[in-house]
């Protein structure tokens, strides 16, 4: 970061003004001066989602003080938490705080005791009730391969360098939303329901999302479906190639869904934007996470509705909760998409991901990533490893 952009600008009067020039801004109001007020919801949720969350808000923190913005945190309840206070794994409180900020940033939801509970009373169900809520169809996955850690994937070095893919992936319809769903009869004898639908103007703007987006990279979009199989994709394919014309400036192609798996792993570089719908997205973000080295690197944003929602990718891991060994990485990245989507804090969003790149230059490792040479530091130790280098390039006292 240069010197000049790392002067802290002073306190001025503070007048507010509406700043309508990014999606979801309906809510946030920006200093004439550039301050902005950063009034956020926080859902730390289930498993390791609280220990990565913390790490998230004391980045954010230093990024509040190193900018002078103005932080404003509520913190609520989702998922297996939220079931245990108030029995709703998403209750009205929650939503009401979400609804009533300019952004959420989430940790994850899912815990082993509540995998014999009904649908509707899981902690993932007010994960899927929260998104629509807030009608985020928009879910962007950026999977990258930070140079520090090309020998930590499972691929050969050369496979993986470079390796920069974003992921847009439907958020609010296909198998997760289609009714009817169900699982009926007798024991023995029961039979189970799922219901994959979507409708065109679904496809429509997601396709928008995804082509937008590419404009801003390479300019390449690979639309993944099984449109061999499925009347989803195959409509997909259709409204996706009809969108695609008003992008001549970017390369469309589609793949298969088993195929695009097989050439995410034998030639990762090649991916640019992954433009894919719901389950499918699901599923392919984890692979990127095991391709760059680890699911715990990886951050995303959902967004296209009022509020944007922000959380990493690696969900709740119940089986290291609570033992500091966490990587918090894909959290933090998250709070810099936040920064990024939310607030058009470009600056700011830059400043997280340079921290989190240089402080794997030097070395620094949670357990996922590290090695005989890089032995692991703890969950918090990374936080504040990252918080640091913000400070640093800041030029804030440590
Ligand atoms: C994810 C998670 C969620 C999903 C679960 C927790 C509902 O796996 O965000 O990738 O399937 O969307
Ligand atoms: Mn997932």
């Amino acid at each position: 970061m240069g010197a000049a952009a790392s002067a802290v600008r002073p306190g001025k009067a503070r007048l507010w003004c509406r700043d309508a020039d990014f999606a979801g801004a309906s809510h946030n109001f920006r200093y004439t001066d550039s301050q902005m007020l950063l009034n956020l919801t926080i859902l730390p949720g289930d498993g390791i989602g609280p220990e990565v969350t913390e790490q998230a808000v004391l980045v954010l923190q230093t990024i509040a003080e190193a900018f002078s913005h103005q932080l404003q945190l509520q913190k609520k309840n989702i998922g297996g938490a939220a079931l245990t206070a108030a029995n709703d794994p998403l209750p009205p409180d929650t939503i009401q705080a979400c609804l009533s900020s300019s952004a959420v940033l989430m940790g994850a939801v899912g815990s082993p005791a509540f995998d014999h509970y009904p649908n509707h009373l899981r902690p993932e169900a007010g994960l899927l009730r929260l998104r629509r809520e807030l009608g985020a169809f928009a879910n962007l996955r950026p999977a990258v391969s930070f140079p520090a850690l090309e020998d930590t994937s499972p691929l050969r070095t050369e496979v993986v360098r470079g390796t920069n893919i974003l992921i847009v992936r439907e958020l609010l319809g296909g198998l997760y939303f289609g009714q009817p769903r169900s699982i009926e009869g007798a024991p023995g004898s029961r039979v189970a329901i799922n219901t994959m639908s979507y409708g065109e103007s679904e496809i429509e703007r997601i396709a928008r999302v995804a082509f937008d987006l590419a404009r801003k990279r390479r300019k390449k979009v690979l639309s993944v479906d099984k449109a061999n199989v499925l009347e989803c994709s195959r409509l997909w394919r259709e409204v996706v190639t009809r969108v695609g014309k008003d992008y001549p400036d970017v390369k469309l192609a589609h793949q298969y869904v088993d195929s695009a798996a097989m050439l995410l792993v034998q030639r990762p570089t090649d991916f640019d934007v992954v433009l894919t719908e719901n389950m499918f997205g699901d599923i392919l973000s984890d692979q990127a996470g095991g391709v760059v080295g680890s699911l715990g690197l990886l951050a995303s944003a959902s967004i296209g509705g009022v509020i944007g929602l922000y959380e990493p990718v690696h969900g709740s891991a119940p089986d290291i909760a609570g033992k500091g060994i966490a990587n918090p990485l894909g959290a933090i990245l998250s709070a810099a998409m936040l920064l990024r989507h939310s607030f058009g804090l470009e600056s700011e969003a830059l400043c997280i991901e340079n921290a989190v790149s240089s402080s794997l230059d030097e070395g620094y490792r949670t357990a996922d990533l590290a090695s005989a040479k890089n032995p692991a530091i703890s969950t918090s130790a990374m936080g504040q490893r990252v918080a640091e280098t913000v400070r640093v390039s800041r030029s804030l006292p440590q």
